[in-house]
């Protein structure tokens, strides 16, 4: 499917009316037509990275962006990384492990010392809900969210939308794992997993996030395998073309199963990398169009 699917029946406004956020923190302050306005910006990149072409666009040339990382990442990290050289910035990345917020400096010490190399953009990641946006207050750059905690991962999301979008969206979770807020979340709801995937023609894994589970949600790593995992014989309750989908990274075993993630067949699980690469090329490109001047972006 193409965004296409979720384009407004209105064409987008004009220049920076289309994306009027100076950061993007979460997908909740977006309107359609500026996820759409992402999404198709991301698809022309799509097609760029397949061919190569990609490689010679340098509009980011000049721009220094920095990825601070305060936890752990691998696909977004490396495909934030990819996209800024892509497009012809300098990319400079920051473990917080090896960082000096080990020595105890603080978030907003670190944000400011950020700030003053004159950084063009920062894309965060961290643990904490809201520390985003804090440090985005602080900033005279763009901040772009790369995970803050138990909050947004609006890039995930988008590469995830890309990848697929759908109409009927249902959520199967144990009681302990249901957002308190799903009642405004204009979805479906289960806790049986075979009856939540039933004629599903997407089935999409989220991994268990351990270490953000502080009390005890699950009785154990096996019995959610048994009530939620997704097994191919459980995947037989969905459309038989019915793809798979999980950001990444994957528990093998709790979740989903080997033989399920690799199937060739029904698996996105690549392609959402591969949309991930293009949704952050679109997201840098389109958070620096001010900065870089860009005509109808003031
Ligand atoms: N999906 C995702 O955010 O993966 P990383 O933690 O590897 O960035």
């Amino acid at each position: 499917m193409t965004s296409s699917n979720i384009r407004p029946a209105s064409d987008y406004p004009p220049g920076g009316d289309a994306f009027r956020h100076r950061h993007l923190i979460g997908i909740a302050q977006l309107t359609p037509w500026e996820i759409s306005y992402v999404l198709d910006a991301a698809e022309e990149w799509v097609d760029l990275n397949r061919s190569g072409a990609a490689k010679h666009d340098d509009r980011l040339a000049g721009l220094t962006i920095i990825n601070a990382f305060f936890e752990n990442s691998t696909r977004t990290l490396l495909s934030f990384e990819i996209a800024g050289k892509r497009l012809g910035a300098d990319v400079v990345n920051m473990h917080a492990a090896q960082s000096s917020v080990k020595k105890g400096e603080t978030l907003i010490d670190t944000a400011m010392t950020l700030n003053a190399m004159r950084a063009d953009a920062i894309v965060i990641r961290h643990g904490s809900s809201g520390a985003v946006q804090l440090i985005a207050d602080k900033v005279d750059c763009p901040v772009l969210n790369a995970g803050d905690g138990r909050h947004e991962h609006p890039t995930q999301a988008l590469l995830d939308a890309l990848t697929m979008l759908g109409n009927e969206v249902r959520i199967v979770a144990p009681p302990t794992l249901t957002p308190p807020a799903i009642d405004r979340m204009h979805v479906t709801t289960f806790t049986d997993m075979d009856e939540g995937i039933r004629d599903a023609d997407v089935v999409m894994m989220l991994r268990l996030q351990n270490e953000r589970m502080d009390g005890a949600y699950l009785p154990s790593a096996r019995e959610y395998h048994a009530l939620y995992g997704l097994t191919p014989k459980r995947l037989e309750k969905a459309k038989p073309d019915a793809i798979v989908m999980h950001p990444g990274p994957m528990n093998r075993g709790v979740e989903i199963d080997s033989s399920v993630a690799d199937d060739p067949l029904r698996s996105t699980i690549t392609e959402q990398v591969e949309m991930g690469v293009a949704v952050r090329m679109a997201c840098l490109d389109i958070l620096t169009r001010r900065k870089r001047g860009v005509a109808g972006w003031n």
